[in-house]
């Protein structure tokens, strides 16, 4: 089933210092039919406030959300054919797991023969078909977690919703547990919306991923192509371990200066910008066009970890990563080329991609326009 979100918008507001809170800001999302679609952005950024909008339990400030045709906006939580999975798992513990998964089935018309085949399927796609009699304390957090995902799954769900479902989870299990999700997913082919503060899991698991920074969207896309091709500087900081490193630069002539030393020509005007490099768009060279000067090397089997300091770099240090086999000096002053694609130009102002920067929607500028010729009168 498709989601459309047009121009959702939820607003709090504290009813004693009447402070508002734009937890959610016009978000305007196509998710596709049979998708697993990541919500990325870091906490308090109006992930879980979306997520609650698309199931119901919470209503939009304005705005409408659509479940393929049908405007689901008005339509009370239970209708709309959602299963939720939250991260704190949220089973009844005097339930066996076969009670637990059977839940949502009570004050539906199903017969006692089609509860127990649609519990044992559900509970054989997770992989828990033999922990059935067992209760929730029996169980590991992973196993928990996947008793939740098949209740959500036992209703054969339009959407599945899920919130940061893989938070409580060792470092290992939520590996194991993100790749189950995806291959249940993809069985199912249920539309799925998966809220995540992580980067790395949003990555991994999405088929698109939608960048939030509080309540406003900040870009869409496949997530290798939000990682090549970021929009501004909160997505290039937000997507890659290690992160990208900044610099304060400038152009000067169609040359682009890092701490006055030329590293690339630009077609872009003179101005001040960051200049932000991938870890991977280092290059050692003795001819390299940026010097920096070495300050701990971490090897680490496959790949070199150079940690360097430049005066013009917007933290202390520095993070490149190039091959074990590359010769790095273990001390002293290492220069580097940058991979072109590698780099990444931003205004120094207003913090977009150097051309990447939003056209100005035709309305918007009748309405200044419309403002204007009223003021005049
Ligand atoms: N019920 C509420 N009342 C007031 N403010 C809220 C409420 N729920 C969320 N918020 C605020 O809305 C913003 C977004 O919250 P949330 O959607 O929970 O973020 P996320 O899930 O991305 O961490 C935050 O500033 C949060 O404090
Ligand atoms: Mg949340």
């Amino acid at each position: 089933m498709k989601i459309v979100l047009k121009n959702l918008t939820k607003v709090f507001v504290n009813k004693k210092t009447k402070s508002e809170v734009r937890a959610v800001d016009n978000l305007d999302i196509e998710i596709p039919d049979g998708k697993l679609v990541g919500l990325l952005g870091p906490s308090g950024c109006g992930k879980s406030t979306t997520l609650f909008m698309i199931s119901g339990l919470q209503a939009p400030t304005a705005g409408q959300i659509y479940f393929g045709d049908l405007d689901v906006t008005q339509l009370a939580p239970e209708k709309r054919g959602i299963g939720l999975v939250f991260q704190n798992y949220a089973l009844y513990p005097h339930m066996t797991v076969e009670q637990n998964i059977k839940f949502p089935l009570t004050n539906m018309r199903v017969s006692k023969k089609e509860a127990d085949e649609r519990c044992l399927n559900a509970a054989r796609l997770v992989q828990i078909d033999n922990l059935l009699d067992r209760k929730p304390n029996e169980l590991s957090g992973g196993q928990q977690q996947r008793v939740a995902i098949a209740r959500a799954l036992v209703k054969n769900p339009n959407v599945l919703l899920l919130d940061e479902p893989l938070s409580n989870l060792d470092a290992r299990l939520r590996l194991q547990t993100r790749e189950e999700i995806k291959r249940i997913q993809r069985e199912t082919g249920v539309t799925t919306v998966f809220v995540t503060h992580d980067q790395e899991e949003a990555m991994s698991i999405s088929d698109f991923i939608v960048v939030m920074k509080e309540g406003v969207m900040q870009q869409v896309d496949v997530p290798q192509k939000v990682y090549d091709d970021p929009v501004n500087l909160f997505v290039a900081k937000f997507l890659g371990t290690p992160p990208i490193n900044v610099f304060l630069g400038e152009i000067r002539d169609h040359k682009v200066y890092i701490n006055n030393e030329p590293i690339m020509d630009t077609e872009f005007e003179d101005q001040e910008v960051y200049v932000g490099v991938r870890p991977e768009g280092f290059v050692v060279s003795d001819k390299g066009v940026l010097s920096c000067e070495i300050y701990q090397l971490e090897v680490m089997g496959r790949d070199i970890s150079i940690i360097s300091k430049n005066p013009a770099s917007e933290k202390p240090t520095i993070r490149s990563i190039v091959d074990a086999d590359v010769k790095v000096p273990a001390s002293g002053i290492v220069k580097f080329n940058l991979k072109p694609n590698k780099v990444y130009l931003f205004n120094r102002q207003t913090e977009y991609r150097l051309g990447k920067e939003p056209l100005v929607k035709p309305e918007e500028v009748s309405e200044t326009e419309a403002t204007e010729a009223t003021l005049e009168n």
